[in-house]
């Protein structure tokens, strides 16, 4: 009897909204092995349901992004978790929006926004370094959002001016994921925006529902390979212009 090797997933912000679909989606196929991340796990009363029923499948760990210390004290319950499995694909989703702009912005409150949305995910990335160089897959994804695209600020959604912290620190974002395609080849490292999806942070407003845009991230991210390493996509596998015209 051959048994086939599961493949492994940390998910960032797994309690509500995308993070959550993403691991509820992942876990209906037998194959996946998840860690879903929160930050307080007490509260995630539909993650610890999942649990119930994922047969040994889902972890639930404690992460805060924007508390290093959570995210060091992490990495013991995840090479629990996963051990000689490694880490396949590690999905930095945990982010936070402020409503600000240009000259209203308080560098107080946009720090904390570039602590959640991008030092986070850049330390999360780090202490998971050795359990992704002994996956097979290999693969980083950092959500992102067509907010931090240099080239589609006039289009944006949320308009020119608007939400200037969140859309700062998602560029930054997107250079981290050209950064680290850059030091590290035998990764592939892909930014993305899951499009414009009805949860908390949109207020349930968006052309997509939760559903269907993590079924168009977990079809791109599982057929990407090496070549695809730096891209910016979009759920639906569309890349996204990242500099102006
Ligand atoms: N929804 C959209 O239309 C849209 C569009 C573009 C990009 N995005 C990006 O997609 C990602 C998920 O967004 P969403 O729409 O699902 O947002 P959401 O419904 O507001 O959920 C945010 C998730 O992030 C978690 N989180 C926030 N701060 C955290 C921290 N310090 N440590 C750990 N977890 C933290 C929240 O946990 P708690 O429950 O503990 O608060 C929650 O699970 C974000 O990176 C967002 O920027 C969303």
């Amino acid at each position: 009897m051959s048994a086939t090797r599961p493949t492994t997933w940390l998910v960032t912000g797994a309690s509500r909204g995308i993070g959550l679909e993403l691991v509820r989606q992942l876990l209906s196929s037998s194959e996946h092995i998840v860690v879903a991340a929160c930050r307080n796990p007490e509260k995630a009363t539909v993650l610890k349901d999942f649990k119930d029923s994922s047969k040994g499948r889902l972890h639930i760990v404690r992460l805060d992004v924007s508390d290093f210390d959570s995210i060091r004290a992490s990495v013991k319950h995840l090479e629990s978790a996963l051990g000689e499995l490694g880490l396949d694909y590690l999905i930095n989703n945990a982010g936070i929006l402020t409503q600000d702009t240009a000259f209203t912005l308080n560098p107080e409150q946009f720090l904390q926004v570039v602590r959640t949305n991008v030092a986070g995910p850049a330390l999360v990335s780090q202490v998971c370094l050795p359990l992704l160089e002994k996956s097979v897959r290999k693969v980083i994804l950092n959500i992102s959002s067509t907010a931090g695209s240099l080239g589609s600020v006039e289009g944006w959604v949320g308009g020119a001016a608007g939400f200037t912290s969140y859309a700062m620190s998602k560029a930054a974002l997107n250079m981290l994921t050209v950064k680290q395609k850059a030091e590290r080849p035998d990764l592939t490292v892909i930014t993305m925006c899951p499009g414009g999806v009805r949860t908390d942070m949109t207020s349930k407003m968006g052309e997509l529902e939760p559903e269907e845009s993590v079924a168009g991230i977990l079809k791109v991210i599982t057929s990407v390979t090496s070549e695809d390493s730096g891209k910016y996509l979009r759920y639906n596998g569309e890349q996204t212009r990242s500099s102006p015209r």
